[in-house]
């Protein structure tokens, strides 16, 4: 197939420089946007009079079968350089010379990042409305257990005894900041490339404002040379998902590490693990950790990206091509990891006796003696002291905190009284944590109330979003209505 640059070269390329320099195989996924692009823009040739309303009408319907072809899969995927030459030959085979006109005042340098941005928009929203579930099914499990006492760890060694709910709304926040971070993307997206050309704008007064209406954008892009050699939005895409990745690598080694048999404190069902091809007793936790193991292909990509880019002169450089693969990788890999960890977790069932005497050692109460001795008047530096020499002295006996009796403790402070044993028990610890943040039941239960209202917010956002987004069919019918 001849290429669209064809005149300027003599003879034909090499089948292997061929080879080297298509990116159909990849930008294929592209077709979409590249179609809605195309129609647009030949709408926009139409508004200045660059074609007449019969070619606009035919070029429209010539795009409507190009699309049918590739979704049937007609057209020979090797012949082709990219979705660009796809789509222009193939409306070419359709609708005759008229299609030579689609490219009038338009490079492919500012059509492909056109398609991305239309890409990108329609990605965001998908991994946020997966995000959105896996929010609710946290609150889910978090509202279904919300007075389990459960402990948490520092250097993974029990620390503090906190509500598990508390626990769970610790990766609320994370995946909300996640969502926040893929709603910014969004916007700053949110410029439309067309009327920039090769680097230095277009040489035809193209209606750009008319176009943003079509294709949906809110902004247009300010600077031509800018526009085509920005990739921010997809690094900041990249960045955004492997962040997602890293907090679920680290929900998910936390669930393999309740999940073993030393700890018990969850089960996961069957239907999400895995058995051994050997050891007939294996039940293994394999999704959560190929989450794990697959976050590591994302902060991978992230890397991809930034050295793709670093050191690239002004403006568009082939090397630019290659940032399709990784960005659709990163959102494939992402995508899965979300969907799928959102049905495991949602299926999760705590095991409570493992829990509650997997806490009868530990130590679990050693700050709230010290706070007990600072609140009757001992200093906290001196009633660490005491504390730690206490969880000494139970570690020589081998006994608990709770096992100590009022006349052991007057030994190492006179200020324990008789309110040591209401106050030192695992759901009074929970309870004296008294800050906003922390994990006493009346503040779990308010942020979860406030959780709840946030992700409410976060969905209307989203359906904003939704209609931020051209439609295939809806753009068709705006391109005739506006020949009226
Ligand atoms: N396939 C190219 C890419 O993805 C499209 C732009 C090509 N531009 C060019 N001047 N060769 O970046």
């Amino acid at each position: 197939m001849d290429k669209i640059w064809s005149g300027r070269i003599s003879g034909s390329t090499n089948d292997f420089a061929d080879k080297f320099t298509f990116s159909l195989e990849t930008d294929i996924n592209l077709y979409m946007f590249d179609i809605m692009g195309t129609a647009a823009y030949a709408a926009g040739l139409k508004k200045v009079g660059l074609i007449s309303t019969d070619e606009l009408l035919n070029i429209t319907e010539g795009l409507i079968k190009v699309k049918n072809g590739i979704e049937k899969n007609k057209f020979r995927k090797n012949s082709y350089e990219d979705v660009h030459s796809l789509i222009e030959y193939e409306l070419k085979n359709e609708i005759g010379e008229t299609a030579g006109k689609i490219h009038t005042g338009r490079s492919r340098n500012d059509q492909i990042v056109l398609d991305e941005k239309l890409y990108l928009k329609n990605a965001i929203i998908d991994i946020l409305e997966v995000l959105v579930e896996l929010e609710l099914n946290i609150l889910e499990l978090a509202q279904k257990n919300i007075d389990v006492v459960f402990p948490a760890y520092t250097h993974l060694q029990k620390a503090q005894p906190v509500l598990f709910s508390h626990y769970m709304l610790s990766f609320f926040e994370k995946f909300l900041r996640d969502i926040n971070k893929l709603i910014s993307n969004f916007k700053d997206c949110d410029f439309m490339p067309l009327g920039s050309g090769a680097c230095a704008g277009s040489g035809y007064d193209i209606d750009r404002d008319f176009l943003c209406k079509l294709l949906k954008f809110k902004n247009k892009g300010i600077n031509s040379m800018d526009e085509v050699s920005n990739r921010d939005y997809f690094q900041d895409f990249i960045y955004s998902l492997s962040c997602i990745m890293l907090h679920l690598s680290r929900i998910c080694e936390d669930l393999i590490i309740y999940n073993t048999s030393e700890f018990s404190f969850i089960e996961i069902t069957d239907e999400f693990c895995t058995g051994s091809s050997i050891m007939p007793q294996k039940k293994n936790p394999d999704i959560l950790e190929l989450i794990r193991g697959k976050s590591s292909l994302v902060a991978g990509n992230l890397i991809q990206f930034e050295i793709m880019q670093k050191g690239l002169p002004s403006t568009y450089n082939r090397d630019l091509q290659e940032d399709k693969g990784i960005v659709f990788n990163a959102f494939k890999e992402s995508f899965s990891s979300v969907a799928i960890f959102k049905e495991l977790i949602k299926n999760i069932k705590l095991n409570k006796e493992k829990i509650i005497l997997n806490m009868k050692d530990g130590f679990l109460e050693a700050t709230d003696i010290a706070d007990y001795l600072v609140r009757k008047g001992e200093t906290f530096r001196n009633s660490h002291n005491i504390t730690g020499k206490i969880v000494k002295y139970c570690i020589e006996k081998s006994i608990n905190l709770y096992d100590l009796d009022l006349k052991t403790l007057k030994n190492y402070s006179p200020f324990f009284g008789k309110d040591f044993f209401e106050n030192i028990n695992l759901n009074s610890c929970v309870d004296a944590k008294k800050t906003d943040c922390g994990t006493n039941s009346n503040s779990v239960k308010n942020n979860l109330k406030f959780s709840i209202e946030r992700i409410n917010i976060i969905e209307k956002e989203i359906k904003k979003l939704k209609s931020q987004v051209p439609d295939f069919k809806k753009l068709i019918k705006e391109i005739k209505y506006a020949l009226d």
